[in-house]
């Protein structure tokens, strides 16, 4: 809401009919003498209003026309209107795509890994400001080093909810957070770290070939909401483009609470990481889709 206004309109070319007013969320625009006008002085940079220009009058400077270039396929950049699109095969993508546990080694192109970080921006952003990042780890190595930090993470947290004492004096103070994590997680932590240690086994990114870190810088509005929308487009374009996807939340969490861990993968201490999403071509193929709970729906009718 705070940028400064990027919109040109030519004034020979707009033939006056309002569209682009309509459909401003942060007023920037009015009608004057029958042409549209840039009026404010602030701006959401959404483009709304040259994407709905019948004439082409309209031109958002802070828009990069490079973000909807893509490598590995190629899309229409025409509108899809309201309706246009096969619903059962949205749902079809969405409801098959898996968390995949089993990952070949073969690279990921870090093209692929890139036209996936432009369909993640298409995702809505809190006051449009698009402040989330992408810090791609594009080998096995990359990943691995990642994954050093994050195992010492638990090999310390492992140590201290063993220590019953710890765990019941910060129960008693109001900390219970480590008492609940000993009987949630440390069992299966133990054995992941000693099954690392022995075999190799990677129980974290399940051998993932590459990892993409979503963060947002902090002063967005909404940092959490966009990175994780942001995240949830990945990971339906990485089923679409063959990739399996997970996201890591045991990753995701200590890189939340230890922030010298963002910095080892270059995440500088102005954002905050949301997301880990481990990534490569599947070793696994599904029968069928997976399907649901129930969920819980209610009304509220008054
Ligand atoms: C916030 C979040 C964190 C997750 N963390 C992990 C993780 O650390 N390791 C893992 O193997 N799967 C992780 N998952 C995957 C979930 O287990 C998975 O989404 C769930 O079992 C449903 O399966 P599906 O994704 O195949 O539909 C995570 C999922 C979410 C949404
Ligand atoms: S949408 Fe285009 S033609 Fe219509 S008023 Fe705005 S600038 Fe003019």
């Amino acid at each position: 809401m705070n940028e400064k206004v990027t919109t040109t309109i030519d004034p020979d070319l707009c033939v006056g009919c309002g569209q682009c007013v309509r459909v401003c969320p942060s007023g920037t625009l009015s009608m004057r003498d029958g042409k549209a006008q840039v009026t404010g002085d602030r701006s959401l940079n959404c483009g709304h209003c040259q994407a709905i220009c019948p004439v082409g009058a309209i031109t958002v400077s802070a828009i990069d026309e490079a973000m909807s270039q893509f490598v590995n396929f190629r899309t229409d950049k025409n509108w899809l209107g309201y309706g246009d699109f096969d619903t059962s095969q949205l749902v079809r993508l969405m409801a098959s795509r898996r968390s995949c546990r089993n990952f070949q080694a073969a690279p990921v192109d870090r093209s692929v890994l890139e036209d996936l970080v432009k369909i993640g921006c298409t995702a809505p952003s809190g006051t449009n400001c698009q402040l989330w990042t992408f810090t791609i780890l594009p080998t096995r190595e990359a990943v691995m080093a990642l994954g050093k930090g994050i195992l010492n993470f638990y090999v310390k947290l492992n140590a201290m909810a063993r220590n019953r004492l710890l765990r019941l004096f910060l129960k008693s103070i109001g900390k219970p957070e480590l008492d609940s994590y000993y009987r949630q997680y440390y069992a299966n932590v133990r054995k992941g770290l000693e099954d690392f240690s022995r075999t190799g086994v990677d129980l974290l990114f399940h051998g993932a070939p590459a990892v993409i870190v979503v963060a947002c810088k902090k002063q967005a509005t909404l940092p959490k909401e966009d990175a994780l929308l942001a995240s949830q487009n990945i990971l339906l374009a990485a089923h679409s483009m063959g990739l399996g996807s997970c996201l890591i939340g045991m990753a995701a969490e200590p890189m939340k609470r230890d922030p010298k861990l963002q910095i080892v993968i270059g995440v500088p201490n102005d954002e905050k990481v949301y997301a880990v999403i481990a990534l490569g071509y599947p070793d696994e193929n599904y029968q069928q889709q997976a399907g649901r709970k129930q969920a819980a729906i209610r009304y509220f009718e008054s």
